[in-house]
């Protein structure tokens, strides 16, 4: 597959007006994706577990204009007008125009909802631009029937990408590969693909409970932190290190060696922000709520020996992870113990999903 592949023919429809709507989710990644070059092609290989509870719902409404000067869109959140967020959906209609020729052809009303808490700390660009590409699928799905779904999968993984990276890892569940790596055959620099190996009971149903250890605005973006591992001194080390772990991985996946997937999974969320730190202008996201979590995490698994882990995001927040069957004990401990760290004590309980759903649109 090449970026060509996603330039379409002529449309053989022509539609004036409509409305379409996704649900698309969040995504926790295990390997992380952290360095990218030019149009948005990760500098190494990652692997997510797609989310269930925390995801964005999008309805798209479109009506053909007379002149295609320009854009025109507007993006509602809650109803509410949202200029600011204006320029990055110009970015992204920027990016993704040579694949959606159609984008200066309709005026847009973007209207958006995420189900998880506004200013919680938790990204809303993965399951927000993923929701948009695949509203903007259907609408080309439209102009152009009888397109596969594998193709509109991969087109909207394709699209999400040009949004935000880790956007492209939304599309499906329940685990996804980005980024070319030899031992994941399909795997991709241009979109995301379904983890194509067997995956051990043990990590079915998986949990994720995010603990919103810090809700305020991040001081340093996801975008910042990529571009500063343009010359970073580890660089090379790191990008070398995430394709060998994504090798790693595929036994540990196949076994169901929970102790072997939590040593991964860790040591990826502390070498991401190892590299924060060791980039020059160096930057801590993580606050001292985040270590007092860690080490009570450490302390109550080595008590215990139950298989609670973490990984933590571009942020303060961690999110807990653990298999299903040992999750009445791990949630109380959650409840009793660490709740405490997380600003007004609040934690989203999140499980492993399977990807974005369409939703029908009632006319009246
Ligand atoms: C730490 O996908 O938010 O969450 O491509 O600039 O939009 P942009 O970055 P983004 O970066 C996510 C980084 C991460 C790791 C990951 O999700 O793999």
């Amino acid at each position: 597959m090449t970026e060509q592949q996603f330039i379409p023919q002529v449309y053989t429809k022509d539609i004036t007006e409509g409305t379409v709507s996704w649900e698309s989710p969040s995504n926790i990644a295990l390997i992380k994706y952290w360095g990218k070059k030019k149009d948005q092609i990760p500098e190494n290989p990652s692997i997510s577990f797609t989310l269930n509870a925390c995801k964005t719902t999008t309805v798209l409404s479109y009506s053909k204009k007379e002149t295609t000067s320009d854009f025109d869109f507007k993006v509602y959140l809650d109803g509410e007008h949202k200029p600011d967020f204006q320029p990055k959906i110009k970015t992204f209609f920027e990016r993704v125009l040579v694949y959606l020729p159609f984008l200066k052809d309709y005026a847009f009303k973007i209207e958006t909802s995420n189900t998880f808490p506004h200013s919680s700390g938790i990204a809303s660009s993965a399951s927000g631009m993923s929701a948009l590409a695949l509203c903007l699928m259907s609408l080309e799905q439209q102009l152009q029937p009888g397109m596969t779904s594998e193709f509109f999968n991969q087109k909207a993984s394709f699209l999400s990408r040009l949004g935000s990276g880790s956007a492209c890892r939304s599309i499906e569940g329940d685990l996804i590969v980005w980024g070319e790596n030899e031992t994941v055959e399909g795997s991709s620099d241009l979109f995301g693909v379904k983890y194509p190996y067997a995956v051990h009971e043990n990590f079915k149903n998986y949990q994720d409970t995010i603990l919103l250890v810090d809700k305020g605005e991040k001081q340093v973006s996801s975008t910042v932190g990529h571009n500063l591992m343009h010359g970073h001194p580890f660089a090379a080390q790191r990008f070398a290190q995430a394709h060998e772990n994504l090798a790693s991985l595929k036994p540990i996946l196949e076994s169901g060696d929970l102790d072997a997937f939590i040593a991964l999974i860790e040591s990826e969320a502390l070498t991401l922000h190892a590299m924060m730190m060791t980039s020059m202008p160096y930057f801590i996201l993580m606050k001292p709520n985040t270590l007092e979590v860690i080490n009570k995490i450490w302390a109550f698994r080595k008590e215990t020996g139950l298989h609670i882990g973490f990984t933590l995001d571009a942020g303060a927040n961690v999110h807990v992870l653990y298999p299903k069957s040992e999750a009445e004990v791990i949630l109380k401990f959650i409840k009793t113990e660490l709740a405490s760290h997380c600003q007004n004590r609040q934690f989203i309980c999140d499980e492993i999903g399977f990807g974005a759903n369409q939703l029908i649109i009632n006319k009246d």
